[in-house]
């Protein structure tokens, strides 16, 4: 076979070849040791004269580069286009599922206690969760030595001496007085936030935890007024009928003072809040005139809710940490 036979032959091989398999086949074919086209050619150099040996053998040697060549070339090009259809996006495939991550249950409750009370007219006010001890005490009707103070285990703020008492609020009330030194009623607001308590911690108390103030100050408001705030919150957060029962209670910045007690489907009786008709004590310390004004206050707890609503049997759950808690709650 003559070597422009030879040439032809390997590029219409060559030109065909669609894998990596066939470009070796291709090199075995013409370039093996032992029996390949080329390579006998090779072999028979031998055999021919001076002059045979200078021609053919050159040209035998420039075929042979050239197949090399155009191998590698076109193996190089298989290659190329292996990878490209591997990553190529194949829309027929299965997708991945995306992980997409979800609202603490401590922050939905909020966000739902903040829209139930803002459909209702109520406005969303904040303040300082380090405090001093007169806004978390004394203007709440709780003077120094007072033993309702021991109501509160408080956290106290280390400072120089004679200097103002501070600390961590023990409760969100003293919003209560902030707001009503700035603001003329009447108004109604809620006081979503963080408080503090220096106490053990077990599956119902925390070190920190977070409270749902109410405040309605005008001329007329009572006790109803009240009632019918707290119950219509209540229905629109549970999404039931619920039972409601008022029992006398105390604190120091409320009189009368009651304690709030709900009964869901099939449940219990159930503490969920603190309330009251405003303490003239506490409208003088603002320098409201208590004899124009009522107003109706109440206190809960916003872990408190959300263990309610979700079955959540231990509090400190919610300060965990563990994706596998707050994932549940979708
Ligand atoms: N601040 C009270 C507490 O933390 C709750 C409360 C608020 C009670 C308002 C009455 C009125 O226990």
């Amino acid at each position: 076979m003559s070597i422009e036979q030879l040439r032809k032959e390997v590029m219409s091989d060559i030109n065909s070849a669609k894998t990596r398999e066939q470009c070796d086949a291709i090199r075995v074919k013409f370039l093996g040791r032992k029996e390949g086209k080329l390579t006998e050619i090779l072999k028979s150099l031998k055999e021919m004269s001076v002059e045979e040996k200078r021609v053919i053998g050159s040209a035998a040697n420039e075929l042979r580069q050239y197949i090399e060549h155009e191998l590698n070339k076109k193996t190089e090009y298989i290659v190329a286009h292996e990878q490209k259809k591997k990553n190529r996006f194949d829309v027929t495939k299965p997708g991945k599922r995306v992980v997409s991550g979800v609202l603490h249950p401590l922050t939905k409750v909020d966000k739902e206690v903040r829209t139930i009370f803002s459909s209702l007219n109520f406005t969303i006010v904040e303040g300082p969760e380090l405090e001093t001890e007169v806004y978390n005490f004394d203007s709440l009707n709780i003077p120094a030595g007072h033993s309702a103070r021991d109501m509160w285990d408080t956290l106290w703020v280390k400072q120089a001496p004679n200097s103002e008492g501070l600390l961590m609020r023990t409760h969100t009330s003293p919003v209560q007085a902030r707001y009503m030194e700035s603001h003329n009623p009447p108004f109604q607001i809620i006081v979503p936030g963080r408080v503090f308590r220096y106490e053990a911690t077990d599956a119902s108390h925390e070190i920190n935890f977070y409270q749902i103030e109410g405040l309605m100050v005008g001329p007329d408001i009572t006790l109803a007024n009240l009632k019918f705030v707290i119950e219509t919150f209540f229905k629109k957060f549970f999404k039931q009928k619920i039972e409601f029962r008022y029992r006398p209670s105390y604190f120091p910045f409320v009189e009368p003072g009651i304690e709030v007690d709900i009964k869901l489907k099939g449940g219990k009786w159930l503490e969920v809040m603190g309330a009251g008709m405003v303490h003239r004590n506490v409208f003088d310390a603002v320098k409201y005139n208590h004899t124009e004004l009522q107003g109706f206050a109440f206190g809960m707890g916003l872990d408190r809710l959300a263990m309610i609503k979700y079955g959540v049997p231990d509090v400190r759950l919610f300060y965990s940490g563990d994706i596998r808690f707050t994932k549940n709650f979708k």
